[in-house]
């Protein structure tokens, strides 16, 4: 399978006043595929400390894939996509806009997530919302594309039957 590495982004969380439930909630559902968790954090709403960690674990070589869950609404301090779009080399919309077209099913609120996706080196960086729930729906819908995606971006398969 692949590594994963989950950044939780909640100034409440990094403060240690919510107990993490959605970063909870993907290591679980990574763990039933097989995947490991290899990095784990929970850090403030700041541009500059979602940038370092993101680009650190994805230039660390060991992260096929980076999930971030928070900070992708209108609030003030919501910056992950701005975070994210800052440190990717290419991005990949087709996993954001199905999760926000499928997500329209759910909730009308799912048109209020600015989340991102991209590819740094040889890592998948996913933006996901704040809510256990939303990080439920979203990766349901995502799941599946993700290993072929890792397959590609780590060049195992070039080829398409
Ligand atoms: N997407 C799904 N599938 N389910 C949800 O409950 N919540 C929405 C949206 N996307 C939601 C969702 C809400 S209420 C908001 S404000 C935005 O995600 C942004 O959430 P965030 O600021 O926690 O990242």
């Amino acid at each position: 399978m692949f590594s994963v590495g989950i950044l939780t982004i909640s100034d409440k969380g990094a403060r240690g006043q919510r107990y993490d439930k959605s970063g909870q909630t993907i290591r679980d559902v990574f763990s039933d595929l097989g995947s490991e968790t290899v990095h784990y954090e929970v850090v403030p709403d700041e541009l500059d400390v979602i940038r370092r960690k993101l680009s650190e674990w994805a230039d660390s070589g060991q992260t096929d894939v980076i999930i971030t869950t928070g900070g992708t609404g209108l609030g003030e301090r919501d910056v992950t996509p701005e975070a994210t779009v800052a440190i990717v080399d290419r991005l990949v919309p087709g996993l954001v806009e199905a999760m926000r077209a499928k997500s329209l099913d759910k909730t009308p609120m799912a048109m209020l997530s600015r989340a991102t996706a991209g590819v740094r080196g040889r890592s998948l960086i996913i933006n996901l919302p704040g809510s256990p729930r939303a990080v439920r729906e979203c990766l349901e819908v995502v799941l599946p594309a993700i290993p072929h995606a890792v397959d590609i971006i780590k060049g195992v398969v070039t080829e398409h039957s």
